[in-house]
């Protein structure tokens, strides 16, 4: 549980430490203070979007403990002490992650607005099933939306970066 701190204006404010991509962070935040608002303005990593912050288009997605989430349902409170992983940290310094490089391929994206939110998802699927089909892939980014693309060559580009792994 967050250590809570009570500020001069009598509300309750947390401070939490997160370690996201691989480094701990500690911050004070409020308790109603969502992981994605985190992430964005006390962080500045804007590549995790906001989109109907419902739970509905997925463009939010963030791995935590390693599992695919929307980050916009999550508290950062009740994320102290777990480990986040956003877009900014899957490549690997200037190498990007395959299914960065697949999605650049396959031109798996248009407008960019849910690209983060399905490479993480796809990200996520890979770890655990590095060799899914056409179906698991399609289930994996299910809570995905794309206005754009379609989907057949996000679905492509996935399938791709699970074969040159
Ligand atoms: S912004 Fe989180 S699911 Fe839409
Ligand atoms: S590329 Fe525009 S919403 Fe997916």
């Amino acid at each position: 549980m967050a250590n809570c701190v009570v500020d001069k204006d009598g509300i309750k404010r947390y401070l939490v430490t997160i370690d996201v991509n691989g480094t701990p962070y500690t911050k004070v935040v409020k308790a109603n203070t969502l992981l994605v608002n985190f992430l964005r303005e006390e962080l500045d990593m804007i590549g995790t979007k906001k989109g109907c912050e419902l739970g509905d288009c997925g463009c939010c997605t963030v791995m935590l403990d390693g599992k695919p989430v929307n980050s916009c349902l999550i508290l950062a409170v009740d994320v102290d002490g777990r480990e986040v992983t956003t877009i900014e940290g899957i490549a690997d310094g200037e190498e990007l992650d395959i299914v960065q490089e697949k999605f650049i391929e396959h031109a798996a994206f248009q407008c960019g607005f849910c690209t983060s939110g399905m490479i993480i998802s796809s990200r996520a699927l890979l770890n655990e099933n590095p060799s899914p089909t056409e179906y698991e892939v399609r289930e994996a980014i299910a809570g995905n939306l794309c206005r754009c693309t379609g989907y057949v060559n996000i679905v492509e580009a996935v399938l791709d970066a699970a074969e040159k792994k």
